[in-house]
């Protein structure tokens, strides 16, 4: 037995302010579902190895500065340049773990004082994810964990502002995780929620969009 379920792969999308520990949990939860025999792969957006996530690159490393409705819909072509590969590894039953997604494209364009609904317009239509995690750590407790680094929005200010938003977008079927606890028990929580989030998918073979 390999261990992995017919039916379509989980949409499994990590959330949180930077220094939240994302991309720990993301790469250990990768790591863990190999050992298991499932199919599954790692994401993260910006993706930025294509012709849109350059520009992104560009832009967080202070190169240009693009108006923030420019800089938005950028990163929201970022993730529909990658949607059609991105649905079919899903129909094709391959798990996808995302560190961030539309939820980070809204709250940092928010925390910048752009409209909300106006932000969230753009992404309508991408797959809905079917889990949610939300690394929660105060931004005050973030920076304690030896700063910030230097890109754009990477600073104290912004990040009490993204919190804030993040708060707003938060729905009910969000999985907060205490992202002050220790690397392996924030593992072994989101562990369990995703292999719950990927048993749902066997019997909710209809992928949904966003909002
Ligand atoms: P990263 O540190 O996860 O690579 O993300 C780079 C920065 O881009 C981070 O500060 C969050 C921000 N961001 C947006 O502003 N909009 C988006 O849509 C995404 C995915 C990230």
């Amino acid at each position: 037995a390999t261990g992995s379920s017919p039916g379509r792969g989980a949409l499994i999308v990590f959330e949180g302010c930077d220094r939240s520990g994302k991309t720990t949990q993301t790469q250990k939860l990768f790591d863990c579902l190999v050992a298991m025999g499932r199919k599954v792969e790692l994401w993260r957006f910006p993706e930025r190895t294509t012709g849109v996530g350059k520009m992104i690159d560009e832009y967080l490393k202070s190169g240009n500065n693009l108006p923030d409705e420019a800089i938005h819909l950028l990163f929201s072509a970022n993730r529909w340049e990658t949607a059609p590969l991105l649905k079919s590894k899903l129909a094709a039953g391959v798990t996808i773990i995302t560190d961030r997604y539309a939820f980070s494209g809204v709250a940092f364009s928010a925390a910048k004082g752009l409209d909300l609904n106006w932000c969230k317009s753009p992404d309508v239509g991408l797959p809905l994810p079917d889990c949610v995690v939300f690394c929660d750590l105060h931004p005050e407790k973030a920076a304690k964990r030896g700063g910030f680094g230097e890109e754009r929005y990477e600073n104290i200010d912004m990040q009490l502002k993204v919190y804030h938003q993040f708060q707003k977008l938060r729905q009910s079927d969000w999985k907060v995780v205490d992202a002050s606890q220790s690397v392996d028990d924030m593992h072994e929580e989101i562990k369990t929620l995703a292999l719950e989030a990927m048993d749902h998918c066997t019997s909710k073979p209809q992928q949904r969009s966003l909002w």
